[in-house]
């Protein structure tokens, strides 16, 4: 199991440059410089210049929230890795929920920019879940090994990469999976993960993400196989998003 516990937060479409860099200051006043590592922000494209300057000599990362597998070419709207890469992003998001479900993304776009952050030296953090639907029909354990299967096509276990476990019925809800079904999907990821990769996916760090907050998140970081989380609204702030870290059970 990975060692290390990471808390990344995902902003969506919210903030602005001001806003950002505004967040990034009350954080780094904060964060002990041995806590620093542990986080990571993905800002909207569009400000991820200005969280990129304000992270200058800081160890906590930024990441993207989405990007093109192609480095350049014909893709109006889409984002380059490699400029990406330029900027200093450490990790990029690929496959969350919002992509697949609202911008209709086909799952086979995934390997593709799973493969080419790691060519880039971007680690990818490619997200995985079931919709209520899948849950219901008892058909959890199919659509996630199915995501990661697809996803992880071509992948290079030997170099960083994250997965992040985020039932689509718990994310903006308010509705947090429980424990018991984080730990049973979890555990199930684990194991898919050794069978796809071998050993080396034991290093891989698994994520749970879907309505966290400080008040939610100690029961669920206890869980052997959760080794961070993504968090949506609750990293808009930088108190609360610090709160979700030093909340961890057992430190
Ligand atoms: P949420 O979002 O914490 O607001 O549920 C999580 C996510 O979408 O990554």
């Amino acid at each position: 199991m990975a060692s290390s516990f990471y808390v990344f937060g995902n902003w969506k479409m919210n903030k602005n440059a001001i806003q950002a860099r505004d967040f990034v200051r009350q954080l780094r006043a904060e964060v002990k410089p041995e806590e620093e590592a542990a986080f990571c922000i993905f800002p909207s494209a569009l400000t991820a210049f200005a969280v990129s300057e304000a992270l200058i000599s800081s160890k906590i990362s930024w990441g993207g929230q989405n990007i093109h597998s192609e480095e350049a070419g014909a893709f109006t709207g889409e984002n380059s890795p490699a400029v990406l890469k330029e900027m200093g992003a450490k990790y990029c998001l690929v496959g969350h929920s919002e992509r697949r479900q609202i911008f209709f993304e086909p799952e086979e776009f995934m390997a593709k920019k799973v493969v080419k952050l790691q060519e880039l030296g971007i680690t990818p953090v490619l997200c995985v879940g079931e919709t209520l639907d899948s849950r219901k029909w008892g058909r959890t354990h199919e659509v996630i090994l199915r995501q990661l299967k697809s996803g992880l096509d071509g992948v290079d276990f030997s170099k960083p990469l994250f997965i992040a476990y985020e039932p689509v019925w718990a994310i903006g809800t308010g509705e947090v999976a429980t424990p018991e079904q984080v730990s049973e999907v979890h555990d199930r990821i684990r194991e898919s993960l050794l069978e796809l990769g071998g050993a080396r996916s034991s290093q891989v760090p698994i994520l749970y993400g879907g309505s966290v907050k400080s008040s939610n998140s100690p029961g669920l970081a206890a869980l052997r196989e959760v080794n961070g989380f993504l968090v949506g609204g609750a990293s808009l702030d930088p108190a609360e998003f610090l709160a979700i870290y030093r909340n961890r059970t057992g430190n």
